[in-house]
């Protein structure tokens, strides 16, 4: 057993990265077989899950909707703040009264919960029927966990890794659009996050290797493909072969894919090269995820996030001149270890400065081995709870600004699915990342359509196809 080692994560030698060709041969030899996959989190463990749905689907198992249903129960975890953890927990109490009484029911928990340390004892000591506990580093060994699988419980995490895994298959969950990781791990260490600590050091995929799968994906007709990493502007820094994110970025425009994304830049090493080639390239979307995290200076230099306020204004200030018709979204935390009501107030300030399309808000969440977890925090969590219910209002106030900016305005929609907003709708994204619903049949999905907009609401628009 590995055991997940924070001390290790936290001084992580720079080794050279192993590029690893995945190549496994696995027989369906659990056919008729049923699996239940539950992701939590971000974009990664989307992507992650494409990868485990499609261990599972070699292996013969299908997917079904209904918990009781399964033979097999994976949770893809997330571990970014504690209600995340909660929600795992909770839900992992039902599995345990299912297996009561479905004795041959395997469980599977996977994802950065399970890189924290803490929570692995607590699994070995509290909750033993669960039966492979996998991290992030291995994900490829679960199909073999799962053959293996004796009623045992089987724990099988590394605390960091030096590998890439190359030729990584996945069982896609759309047609249309395709996430692509081109970097995996962190190494910002803000003081607040575990992600250092749960997806380990920074390692870049090879340009060569991104731009083959990005052909690929064109040539089974995607129209849209995400590059997906921590820190996207870090791309390649780690490679020291003479490409950038930049770099990578223009290449992949000249592939010719109609819709290029990204996620997520860190405000720090933000090239203005980037921003050159965002402007010059038609299909990379104007649509730029900027997480700001605070307004005020003090806090920023407490999370260790490298920039200050005046330079994270020259950024915005510079990606908006350049990219006609940018949007702009953020991540902010309020309630970070003894946040002022100044430092609260610059970051309403600097809200009211650019105005962000939309913004991710969360409270300060302590996740033990961080180092913010050990700062010393006078502030009661109520007044944390209303800087935040401020703090949305406003943010929600510039986001109805901005899409009110669309009306009568005609976008182009990539209809990506059916609308929950009724019969007879269906709902895609407009270049610069806004959620349109459009009356009109399921034959839209998968096409890139005019669409006049009719009505703007906070967190979407409403539109009919010209
Ligand atoms: N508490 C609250 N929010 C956090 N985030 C990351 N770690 C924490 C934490 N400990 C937020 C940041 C990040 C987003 C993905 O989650 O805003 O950008
Ligand atoms: Fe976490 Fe900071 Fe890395 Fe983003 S850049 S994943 S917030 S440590």
């Amino acid at each position: 057993m590995n055991k997940p080692d924070l001390c290790v994560a936290k001084n992580r030698e720079k080794v050279d990265i192993k590029y690893i060709n995945l190549d496994l041969n696995l027989k369906p030899v659990f056919k008729g077989k049923k699996y239940f996959l539950r992701t939590y989190g971000c974009q990664m463990n989307v992507h992650d899950s494409e990868e485990i749905k499609y261990y599972l689907e070699q292996l013969g198992f299908n997917s079904v909707d209904v918990l009781e249903d399964a033979d097999i129960v994976v949770l893809n975890t997330c571990a970014i703040r504690e209600n995340a953890k909660d929600k795992v927990f909770g839900y992992l109490g039902r599995c345990k009264h299912l297996k009561k009484t479905k004795k041959d029911l395997i469980i599977c928990v996977c994802g950065c919960l399970v890189q924290q340390p803490s929570e692995v004892e607590e699994i070995i000591k509290n909750h033993k029927y669960i039966d492979i506990v996998i991290g992030t580093h291995n994900l490829s060994e679960l199909p073999y966990k799962i053959l293996q699988c004796s009623g045992k419980q089987e724990v099988d995490v590394y605390s960091n890794s030096d590998k890439v895994f190359e030729n990584v298959k996945y069982s896609r969950d759309s047609k249309i659009s395709a996430w692509i990781n081109i970097q995996l791990g962190c190494d910002k260490f803000c003081t607040y996050c575990i992600v250092p600590f749960t997806r380990g050091r920074e390692r870049s995929r090879k340009i060569e290797e991104i731009l083959k799968e990005v052909k690929e994906l064109k040539e089974k007709g995607y129209l849209e493909i995400t590059l997906l990493g921590q820190n996207v502007n870090a791309y390649g820094k780690d490679l020291n072969l003479g490409y950038d994110f930049a770099t990578l970025l223009e290449e992949t425009a000249k592939i010719g894919i109609p819709r290029i994304r990204f996620v997520t830049s860190h405000p720090w090493n933000f090239t203005e090269k980037m921003i050159d080639v965002i402007a010059k390239y038609e299909n990379i979307m104007p649509y730029i995820h900027l997480p700001i995290q605070s307004g005020s200076d003090e806090i920023l230099k407490k999370m260790n996030r490298r920039y200050t306020i005046s330079e994270y204004k020259k950024l915005f200030d510079s990606i908006k001149n350049k990219v006609p018709n940018v949007s702009i979204t953020t991540d902010i935390i309020v309630g970070f270890p003894n946040e002022t009501e100044e430092d609260f107030q610059k970051t309403l300030d600097i809200v009211n400065y650019c105005k962000f399309d939309g913004a991710y808000t969360f409270i300060f969440s302590k996740r033990v081995g961080t180092v913010a977890s050990l700062m010393e925090d006078k502030i009661s969590f109520e007044e944390k709870e209303k800087r935040l219910h401020k703090l949305n209002e406003l943010v929600n106030k510039y986001s109805l600004e901005s899409n009110q900016k669309y009306l009568n305005k005609i976008v182009e929609v990539l209809v990506i699915g059916t609308s929950d907003r009724g019969d007879n709708k269906v709902c895609g994204y407009t270049d610069t990342m806004k959620l349109v619903n459009i009356v009109g049949s399921k034959d839209l999905i998968g096409k890139i359509v005019k669409v006049k907009i009719i009505d703007a609401k906070s967190f979407s628009l409403d539109g009919e196809v010209i």
